[in-house]
């Protein structure tokens, strides 16, 4: 593949590419709905990703091309730029803006994209997109930033380019996933911590509903404010700054402050999950996978019931997991309204598992799904030799 996409720079800007970089995808095993309510998360990077090759131009113009899309775009160097349309190049234009904004020299780029992770899909196409265009500026101009203010520029680019409220747990991941590691992220202090997410023999699915995201962003945008309303409410007796700051217990004797009660469900779910992450944390450390896999079940059942961010072909992935011994827990994975879900499968079924699974949702939901094994891969870096 790299020798192709090589192939395929030269053909298109008639030269070498000096360059090449790979930001992954991620996966969220639990913890959902909380980095933008200050609580724990546990992600970590897969090994489909996106590959940006990349040289300078003297012309001053940014040249994006991408091998998935068909659009590309070719724009001058400007002092500011805003988004225009939906085309994927958004993201990287929106990099490029707040680099400049920040005072950094840059010159002309043409640039070549490719992408292995399914698009829409709910496993971070666009952060792994805005994360490898920072992390390839800041090393080709020698900007001198850290890995963690290149997250914070790429998650600027989601917020104010783009216009979707999310958290930071998706540039996050992908910027500092490790080989077979997950993360245990705190979305309030950025610490965190990789454990080790190997799972013994059972293995991590993933599966894509093949449900294209319809309104997601909007309903994004709506949870987000839910959980606002929710905090501004329990500010008047507590002094938190996140909804994940409250423990379980105090939750319970404050939640009366509460006056709408889909509000209060949202809330519900951001206290308890965050519980669950912690619970999550300490059993698999401690190689618990049959209690991992009921707090996966939990977390999916909360997002369903009390989140309403699930659907119908994500449902079917938590139910069929029950119903099948050598499935240990499943879950949506991601901000839902479609996009993908996960599974931790015994390894030695996994082709029996996608076979029954397959023909499950087909009965179900009318098409197919798409399942892979996942491995879990590193974060951004730069690719050896060009
Ligand atoms: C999307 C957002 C993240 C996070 C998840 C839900 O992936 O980009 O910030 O909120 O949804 O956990």
């Amino acid at each position: 593949m790299k020798a192709q996409l090589h192939e395929d720079f030269k053909k298109r800007y008639g030269k070498t590419a000096t360059n090449t970089f790979f930001s992954p995808g991620r996966v969220n095993l639990i913890g959902e709905h909380i980095d933008y309510n200050g609580g724990l998360v546990m992600p970590c990077a897969i090994t489909p990703g996106t590959y940006m090759l990349i040289a300078k131009n003297d012309d001053k113009v940014f040249r994006f091309k991408s091998v998935n899309f068909d659009d590309a775009l070719e724009i001058p160097l400007q002092d500011t730029y805003t988004k225009s349309g939906e085309e994927w190049y958004n993201y990287p234009l929106g990099v490029i803006n707040y680099f400049i904004e920040g005072g950094k020299e840059l010159q002309g780029l043409d640039m070549l994209y490719y992408g292995d992770i399914p698009i829409g899909s709910g496993l971070s196409s666009s952060a792994s997109i805005e994360v490898v265009t920072a992390f390839a500026l800041n090393e080709l101009f020698n900007c001198g930033l850290s890995k963690l203010e290149l997250v914070l520029i790429s998650k600027r680019v989601e917020n104010e380019f783009i216009g979707v409220n999310s958290g930071i747990m998706d540039q996050f991941a992908v910027a500092f996933g490790e080989k077979d590691k997950a993360l245990v992220l705190n979305c309030d202090t950025l610490d965190y911590e990789a454990v080790d997410s190997n799972l013994g023999d059972y293995l991590l699915a993933i599966i894509n509903t093949n449900k294209l995201r319809k309104l997601a962003e909007s309903k994004y945008n709506e949870r987000v404010t839910e959980c606002q309303t929710a905090l501004k409410q329990l500010q008047q007796e507590l002094d938190i700054a996140n909804l994940c700051d409250l423990d379980s217990a105090t939750f319970e004797l404050h939640k009366h402050l509460i006056t709408d009660p889909i509000v209060l469900n949202r809330a519900t779910h951001v206290v308890y999950e965050n519980e669950r992450v912690k619970l999550a944390a300490k059993a698999l450390a401690s190689n618990n996978l049959e209690e991992f896999g009921q707090l996966m079940y939990a977390s999916h059942d909360s997002l369903k019931n009390l989140y309403e961010v699930s659907g119908k072909e994500l449902d079917t992935i938590a139910e069929y997991g029950k119903t099948d011994p050598n499935v240990i827990g499943a879950r949506m994975t991601g901000a839902g309204f479609g996009g993908c879900g996960i599974a931790i499968v015994k390894k030695d079924s996994l082709e029996s598992f996608i076979t029954k699974f397959t023909l499950y949702y087909e009965e179900k939901i009318g098409y197919a799904p798409a399942v892979y094994s996942s491995l879990i891969g590193t974060g951004v870096c730069e690719l050896e030799n060009g």
